[in-house]
């Protein structure tokens, strides 16, 4: 049974690999993707990482491996590009918690402010913003605003706050979570500490201040990448999606890596999102063969929400070339 499942993943694999070579396809993946659609992917990144790619593509397919709003930015980045998703129903809790409406409300009170929205959002939030970050540029986004210039900073309260902090900016935030990351749960991860007391503690900045306050490093997926890399110590204990874990392995073998546990018991004793978990070898193939499920969107919002992605990775060139 174990060699079957074997077997048909491996051609599985063979065969979306035979697809994109004849369909000048490119599939872009993010580190919470299973393993399986990691290795066929032409690009594993984070958010900041996969819309530059998306940016600079020059294939005519874009396969978006992770969830709708990271494929939505390709299409706003790729209009003439057919951008695909494995699964269309891949949304986040984060950008599901920031509705147009009730954000276009909410910055009713605020109308003297820079709207600087986390790439977990909507077209329709993204098109209501100034500029967009991820967790990889957001220190250097917030720092490129006038010091004198209030912001509102949306959808991400424990991102908000993580910057707030580190910037010593006083933001206006929105109410949001991402499920996963609110989700750590204090008590057992001191439990794990106390059993591994040498261990380094990696933490994604969407998680809740206590846990962001046991981190010896805070960053994005790759940047978590980068730290373990050049770290000199032998084990840490991962507070982000499992998912990062397959390629901390693959990088660094003779490291040991521990998932951060969660609140709720579950099967792997670790966090998964169940958003990105909802694309799978099969539907990347069939939505490469069929070239469908397919993003679509209207002009006008296009267009509203490219101005603040355009600004975004103009900040990053420039803070990055400095
Ligand atoms: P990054 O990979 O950009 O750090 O984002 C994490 C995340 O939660 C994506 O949904
Ligand atoms: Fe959204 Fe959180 Fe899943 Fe990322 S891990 S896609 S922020 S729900």
């Amino acid at each position: 049974m174990i060699a079957e499942t074997h077997l048909l993943k491996h051609n599985l694999q063979k065969e979306i690999v035979r697809l994109k070579k004849e369909k000048n396809a490119v599939i872009l993946a993010h580190y919470y993707q299973e393993p399986g659609i990691q290795d066929v992917a032409d690009f594993v990144g984070d958010s900041l990482g996969l819309s530059q790619q998306a940016a600079s593509t020059k294939a005519d397919i874009i396969v978006f491996a992770g969830v709708h709003f990271m494929a939505e930015t390709a299409k706003i980045l790729n209009p003439s590009k057919k951008v695909l998703l494995p699964d269309l129903e891949a949304g986040c809790s984060l950008a599901e918690s920031c509705q147009e409406p009730d954000f276009k409300r909410f910055l009713k009170s605020y109308p003297e402010h820079v709207v600087v929205s986390y790439i977990n959002c909507s077209a329709a939030v993204k098109a209501l913003s100034d500029v967009i970050c991820t967790s990889a540029n957001a220190v250097d986004i917030i720092n490129a605003i006038p010091k004198e210039q209030p912001i509102v900073f949306a959808p991400d309260k424990n991102l908000g706050a993580y910057l707030a902090k580190k910037t010593g900016r006083d933001l206006v935030l929105w109410d949001g979570v991402c499920e996963v990351h609110d989700a750590f749960s204090l008590a057992k991860l001191l439990g794990l500490l106390n059993q591994h007391p040498s261990a380094k503690v990696v933490v994604h900045p969407e998680s809740d201040a206590s846990i962001l306050g046991l981190a010896d490093f805070v960053g994005s997926t790759s940047a978590m990448l980068g730290y373990v890399g050049s770290s000199k110590e032998k084990e840490f204990i991962v507070a982000t999606e499992a998912g990062i874990l397959y390629q901390m392995k693959k990088d660094f073998q003779d490291k040991i890596f521990i998932p951060a546990p969660a609140k709720q018991n579950n099967s792997c004793a670790c966090s998964e999102c169940p958003y990105m978990k909802m694309n799978t070898l099969e539907k990347l193939y069939d939505c490469l063969k069929h070239e469908s499920p397919e993003i679509k969107l209207e002009h006008q919002l296009r267009e509203r929400a490219l101005a603040p992605i355009h600004k975004m990775l103009s900040i990053t060139n420039k803070s990055r070339s400095n």
